[in-house]
């Protein structure tokens, strides 16, 4: 029985190449969606889509795209409807996350303008020019869609050396929000979810620990010491399949009332 109805669906997740993307991509490929992992990244995209289930007799694709630039946006969009003449559902998954700090009295690991506006475009911009293709695609369907933002945690609480992904990640939050009010009269539903702190992904390079643990005072040792113990009511950190089990759900007809929240997904965790 289709419980959650995604069989044959088509789904775009962007960022699918690595990490929480990857899962996702996984988990709707096991209930029979169609699936398009659309990323920079050509080799890991193509591997993971070899990986997905086709058991169902599911096809996926594998589309290069930048989600900052519209054009790119738009094809990806068109070869993804290819598949069954309409698109239903997308995530907005990828993202980036690189750490500096607003001053450094040091003078060595201070925001430039290029790095914060590079940050801000991948994960705010991006979504919004993701958001505005499918939309249009998804306009001309029966029974509209549904899109799911990958936010984070850190964009209600705020975090320390990281001030640029957390806004653009709160800025999901009203994104969500407004366009929830906006695309709801037209039967597209928009949810966004909100991970807290998660079992490795791409996004945590020797790099970004190096940078982190330097904005914040600390040794690299005492960070990922942080990641397995910080205040996590639930004594661990998330996996991977428990995100994209929850992504999945949110797509589904499952949750056909979920519409314009972000759901937090961290374990109990909070900072207060
Ligand atoms: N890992 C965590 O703990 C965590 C927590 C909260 C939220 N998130 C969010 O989850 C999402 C996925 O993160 P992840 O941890 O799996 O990272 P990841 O680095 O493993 O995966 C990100 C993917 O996005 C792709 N990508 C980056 N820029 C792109 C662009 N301009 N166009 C197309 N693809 C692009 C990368 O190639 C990569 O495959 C991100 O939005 C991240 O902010 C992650």
């Amino acid at each position: 029985m289709d419980w959650l109805g995604l069989s044959k669906k088509t789904v775009i997740v962007t960022g699918g190449a690595s990490g929480i993307g990857k899962a996702v991509a996984v988990g709707f490929s096991e209930v029979g969606a169609n699936v398009v992992i659309a990323d920079m990244n050509q080799e890991a995209g193509e591997a993971a889509v070899s990986e997905l289930s086709t058991e169902s007799g599911n096809q996926h694709r594998f589309v290069s795209c930048n989600v900052t630039d519209a054009e790119s946006v738009n094809q990806m969009i068109e070869s993804a409807s290819e598949i069954t003449g309409q698109l239903d559902i997308l995530v907005n998954n990828a993202g980036i996350n690189i750490p500096r700090l607003l001053v450094d009295p040091a003078g060595k690991e201070e925001f430039s303008i290029d790095l914060w506006n590079t940050i801000t475009t991948v994960n705010q911009t991006g979504v919004f020019l993701c958001t505005q293709a499918a939309s249009r695609a998804m306009l001309k369907n029966e029974k509209g869609g549904v899109i799911v933002n990958m936010a984070s945690e850190s964009g209600l609480e705020g975090s320390e050396g990281q001030s640029a992904y957390a806004a653009s990640k709160a800025a999901l939050y009203s994104m969500t929000r407004s366009w929830a009010k906006e695309l709801g009269k037209h039967g597209i539903r928009i949810v966004g979810l909100a991970p807290g702190i998660l079992e490795v992904t791409g996004l945590r390079t020797e790099e970004y620990e190096r940078a982190l643990s330097y904005t914040r005072g600390i040794t690299i040792e005492q960070l990922r010491e942080g990641y397995k113990k910080q205040s996590i009511p639930l004594g661990r950190v998330g996996r991977l399949d428990e995100v994209a089990d929850t992504v999945v759900y949110l797509a589904s007809k499952r949750a056909s009332y979920i519409h314009g929240t972000v759901i937090n997904i961290s374990g109990g965790k909070s900072r207060a």
